[in-house]
């Protein structure tokens, strides 16, 4: 019996396994509209048999994008483009598929080269834009520095995130994912090493949650009952003076009051070079104490190695669900391959690709008729 691949209940959404797909930019949109990439993108994640496939960063705002290629939920036109790749998803994907979106705004890590072109150089001819954050404070070396935000601006990007919950309702979404992680807006007004501020939105601990609790006030508020609600969370900041697993506990107890489903707990990307290197299961353990002591549901990410690892993690309770990322670019069915190695019976395959070879996929049986 695997517990990896046992039904999961995040709030008012069920998912089938305990297996997730992580957000990765895929730098392939339009104007910040979903191209044909992000459809078969989707497709195949939702093929996948992982139980939640979450859809890349979002931008809620043009200069929440991280690159000019980055997706947005911003405009009409951002919502009719996703929403046609999740109705591609829905309609050839696993019944049981559940899709979710993660919402974000890049602050000064915005208006980035794409990562195959790093040594690009920007300018407002070719999309760059001004960057934003709490404190006028690069991210590193060499990078550019981004402009305080004003107090209305503050606000206005708050409802911006707000927007993009009612848009991601509206296409369908299970879930609503607030990244709160990797260095972006939400987490530069969180972490001391990156708001510098003397007002209400900086200073102590306390004024240093009023940008993420607003944001995730604002998107609960505009996320419909039926829709789950969370937001990926940073663990530590891997510098002195930086925020630490205590920091998270008590953002995901607040998120909780707030009537959030789950976090996911993740770290790191603050600073320049703030990350050491890591091995498997690298957030595991401050995962587990996130879970223990917010009493969240709580998922976690980084460097999960193998089925028999990610058995293990969901296995020993310190978990409930998993995230792979790269696993996923590598090989779209590694959910399949982990039902299969984990024992687990009739895993289910969509129609078109379950006439596998006999005896190269023992185990795997077509899934269930459905049309
Ligand atoms: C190509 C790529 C794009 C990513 N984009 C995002 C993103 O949009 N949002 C996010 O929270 N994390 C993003 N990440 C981080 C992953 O979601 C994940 O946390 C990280 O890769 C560690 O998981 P892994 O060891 O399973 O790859 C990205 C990672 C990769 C490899």
């Amino acid at each position: 019996m695997s517990a990896l691949f046992t039904p999961l209940k995040i709030g008012p959404v069920e998912v089938a396994n305990r297996v997730a797909i992580s957000p990765m930019c895929m730098y392939a949109a339009d104007e910040g509209s979903a191209s044909d990439f992000h459809i078969q993108h989707l497709m195949r994640f939702a093929m996948s048999g992982a139980g939640l496939a979450v859809m890349e960063a979002t931008g809620v705002l043009p200069e929440g994008r991280i690159s000019t290629n980055c997706l947005g939920l911003w405009s009409d036109a951002n919502e009719a483009a996703l929403a046609r790749a999740v109705a591609a998803a829905r309609r050839f994907g696993l019944p049981d598929a559940r899709l979710g979106v993660q919402l974000s705004h890049a602050g000064r890590k915005g208006s980035t080269p794409l990562p195959w072109d790093r040594s690009a150089v920007l300018s407002a001819q070719n999309g760059a834009w001004e960057t934003v954050a709490p404190s006028a404070i690069a991210f590193g070396e060499g990078q550019p520095t981004p402009r305080e935000l004003g107090e209305g601006e503050i606000l206005a990007i708050v409802e911006a995130f707000a927007q993009a919950a009612r848009r991601a309702a509206r296409i369908g979404f299970d879930v609503v994912e607030m990244h709160a992680a990797h260095g972006y807006l939400i987490h530069q007004f969180h972490s001391p090493l990156s708001n510098r501020r003397n007002d209400a939105w900086g200073g102590d601990a306390e004024r240093r949650l009023k940008f993420p609790l607003a944001v995730a006030q604002a998107v609960r508020a505009a996320t419909p009952a039926h829709v789950a609600l969370g937001a990926r969370i940073t663990s530590t900041d891997f510098v002195d003076g930086g925020l630490n697993v205590d920091d998270a506990v008590r953002l995901a107890r607040e998120l909780k009051a707030l009537g959030f489903d789950y976090v996911c707990v993740s770290s790191g990307n603050i600073v320049a070079g703030g990350r050491p290197a890591t091995g498997p299961g690298f957030n595991v353990e401050r995962a587990a104490q996130v879970k223990r002591e917010a009493g969240i549901v709580t998922r976690t990410v980084g460097y999960i190695d193998g089925p028999q690892h990610a058995e293990s993690v969901v296995a020993s309770g310190a978990v409930d669900q998993v995230a792979l990322a790269r696993a996923f670019l590598d090989d779209p069915n590694w959910a399949w391959r982990a039902a299969h190695r984990l024992g687990v019976a009739n895993v289910q395959v969509p129609r078109q690709l379950g006439r596998v070879a006999p005896g190269a996929w023992p185990g795997v049986a077509s899934s269930r008729s459905f049309a």
